[in-house]
Parts: C-alpha cells; sequence; structure tokens
C-alpha cells in the first residue's frame, strides 16, 4: 500500500516533469529557430537590412557580411577599405556602393592606397556590369589598353563639366569603360602605372550631357543565398524544412532543405508555397 502511494504519488509528478520538459524543449527549439534559421537583421538607422544581408552573426545569412556604423550608415567592406552602401535592392539582389572621393586639391582617390576597390574573390559579391567607370590622370601606357582614352572619351566631358574634378583636367590621359569583363569582377583597380584616380555611374546614359548624370556609384550583385546550414533539424524550421546532407559538397555540410512541395525562396531566405 505504502509502495502504491509512493507509486502514485510519484506517477503524476513525473508526468509534470515530463510535461515541463516537453514545455521546456518547445521553447528551446522556439528559440533556436529564431537564432539560427533565417532571421532578417534589423533596420540600420532609417535603412532596411534585406535578407542575406548580414549585420550580425546571428540575423541574414553571415557569408553576406555588411556593416552598419554606430551612425546608422551601411558600409560595404572590400579587402582592405571599405565604402558607403548608398541603395539595395533585394528583389534584383544587387547594392550601390559609393566610390571613394579625391584627395582634397589632387586627381587621387582616398584609396588609391589600398589599389582602388577590390573585392574578396571568395565572398559571394561581384562588380555588376552595368557601371560605367571614368579613369582619370592615367598614365602614357593606358593608351596601349583595351579601354577608350581617345580624345572623344567620355572623360574627358565629365573633367570639363564637373568642378569637383578640375583637379584633373591636368592628368594627361583619360578614359572611359563598361565594366564586364571578368577583370573587372572583382576589382576597379588604381595605381600608379595606371591610373590614379576614377569615378563610376550605374546604368548611364552615354548620350545624356553630364549634367544630368546621376550621382557615382558602383554596382554590386550577390549571389543567390543558399539554403541555410544547419547542425541538426533543432536548427531548421521543422514545419517547412529538413536538415540534411548538401548533395552538392562533399564536405558534410548539411542544410535546411524544404519539405515536400516548398520551394527555397532565396529572396526571402524561406521555404515557400507560391512558385517564384
Ligand atoms: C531617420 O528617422 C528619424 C526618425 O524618424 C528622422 O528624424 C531622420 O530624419 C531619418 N533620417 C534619414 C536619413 O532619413
Ligand atoms: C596624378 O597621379 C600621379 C601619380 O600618382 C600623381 O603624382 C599626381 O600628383 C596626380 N595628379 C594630381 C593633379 O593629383
Ligand atoms: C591589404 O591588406 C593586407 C593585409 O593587411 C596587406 O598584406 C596587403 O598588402 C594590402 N593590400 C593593399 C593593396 O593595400
Ligand atoms: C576572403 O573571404 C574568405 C571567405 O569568407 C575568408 O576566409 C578570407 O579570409 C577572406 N580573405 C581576406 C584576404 O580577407
Ligand atoms: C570613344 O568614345 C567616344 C565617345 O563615346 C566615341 O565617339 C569613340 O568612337 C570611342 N572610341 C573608341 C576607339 O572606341
Ligand atoms: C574640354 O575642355 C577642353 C579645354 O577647354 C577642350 O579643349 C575640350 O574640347 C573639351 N572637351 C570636351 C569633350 O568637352
Ligand atoms: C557575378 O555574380 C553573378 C550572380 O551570382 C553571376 O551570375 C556571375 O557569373 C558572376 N560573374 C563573374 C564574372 O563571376
Amino acid at each position: 500500500m505504502g509502495l502504491k502511494t509512493q507509486f502514485s504519488l510519484f506517477a503524476p509528478m513525473k508526468s509534470t516533469t515530463r510535461f515541463l520538459l516537453l514545455t521546456s524543449s518547445l521553447l528551446l527549439l522556439t528559440c533556436a529557430t529564431h537564432v539560427t534559421s533565417v532571421t532578417t537583421c534589423p533596420p540600420c538607422g532609417n535603412t532596411t537590412v534585406p535578407f542575406p544581408l548580414s549585420t550580425t552573426a546571428t540575423c541574414g545569412d553571415p557569408l553576406y557580411k555588411i556593416r552598419c556604423s554606430s551612425t546608422g550608415t551601411l558600409i560595404f567592406d572590400t579587402l582592405n577599405n571599405s565604402y558607403p552602401i548608398e541603395s539595395i535592392d533585394p528583389k534584383t539582389q544587387r547594392l550601390v556602393i559609393q566610390p571613394a572621393p579625391l584627395i582634397p586639391n589632387t586627381c587621387i582617390t582616398t584609396d588609391k592606397v589600398h589599389q582602388g576597390i577590390q573585392l574578396n574573390n571568395s565572398l559571394p559579391f561581384n562588380i555588376t556590369s552595368s557601371n560605367t567607370i571614368v579613369y582619370l590622370n592615367c598614365t602614357l601606357l593606358l593608351l596601349q589598353s583595351p579601354l577608350n582614352c581617345s580624345s572623344s572619351s567620355l572623360c574627358h566631358s565629365y573633367i570639363n563639366a564637373t568642378a569637383s574634378v578640375s583637379t584633373c583636367q591636368s592628368g594627361p590621359v583619360c578614359c572611359t569603360f563598361r565594366t564586364g569583363g571578368s577583370s573587372t569582377s572583382y576589382m576597379i583597380r588604381v595605381r600608379d602605372v595606371g591610373c590614379s584616380a576614377y569615378s563610376s555611374f550605374v546604368n548611364l546614359d552615354w548620350a545624356l550631357p553630364v549634367d544630368r548624370w546621376s550621382r557615382p556609384g558602383l554596382e554590386i550583385q550577390w549571389q543567390s543565398p543558399r539554403e541555410t546550414v544547419c547542425g541538426s533539424q533543432t536548427d531548421c524550421d521543422s514545419a517547412t524544412s529538413t536538415c540534411r546532407e548538401d548533395g552538392f559538397s562533399s564536405n558534410g555540410i548539411r542544410r535546411c532543405f524544404c519539405n515536400g512541395d516548398l520551394l527555397w525562396d532565396p529572396i526571402h531566405g524561406v521555404c515557400t508555397q507560391t512558385q517564384l
């Protein structure tokens, strides 16, 4: 009888414990989902930070790291330098950075010490083919290059019509080109044996007079993000995805692959019912 009482006392306690454990593990699961599955980053100042761009290790996709400065400006880091982000278009997976300014009273951009804009080619960002680059204060060597460095090159109109680059009028050669070749996918090179300054314009209509050009910018695109990397199922949203080995890579990486008919939506970072 004593044993029975003990047992009956024990049994409800056990199920309470079980209930508590279940509740807390559900809570843990919920927390884990929020931390490790796709979470869009909070705004930086007034600027929305769309997926997969990531301002902290726990939001977005950390491979797509950018920075939010203390003044609420988004910053794009290159290998040795950083540039303010002017705009972001998550639908086209592109962002525009502000090119480096000239060192005052010179025709040398402040990033010449870093050899211009140099992207890390191991990261999922590259320079789009929508940029018109004007190279300023170039050496005569550039006349041998495939760039348009002729006396009718657009860069001359730009220099003539732009007060802020009047220091570049003395440069022996200037050149104009459109990005897009493999040599400009990850860099806009600035150096002594080439050109000492540059500017860049996105989707520039070459027929427009210079006073109607938009402000300088360099457009960069990012690759579509893959499914979120997971260690175990708790890292995935169990309702929509399953943690399993990535068939495309043999290095044992696991990802949250979408369940059933659901499709991975790389724009929003979710498994979704609707066709993209
Ligand atoms: C950001 O938002 C604050 C508060 O709404 C506003 O005062 C400020 O002007 C905004 N800044 C920009 C750059 O839009
Ligand atoms: C043009 O570039 C050269 C080489 O870097 C530099 O010595 C010269 O000062 C530059 N010209 C101007 C006007 O800054
Ligand atoms: C970039 O930084 C690395 C390490 O700090 C340095 O070794 C390299 O020379 C730098 N490159 C340029 C172009 O500044
Ligand atoms: C380039 O990016 C890769 C991948 O994140 C990183 O491992 C590497 O250290 C970066 N290289 C430099 C020079 O910063
Ligand atoms: C250089 O650009 C100018 C202005 O766009 C153009 O008229 C000229 O034909 C170009 N020259 C070469 C060699 O492409
Ligand atoms: C730029 O100005 C120089 C000097 O005034 C002039 O010779 C040249 O024709 C102008 N070039 C263009 C493209 O406006
Ligand atoms: C740049 O990135 C885009 C988008 O991921 C890709 O389609 C393109 O092939 C890349 N270009 C180069 C030269 O790597």
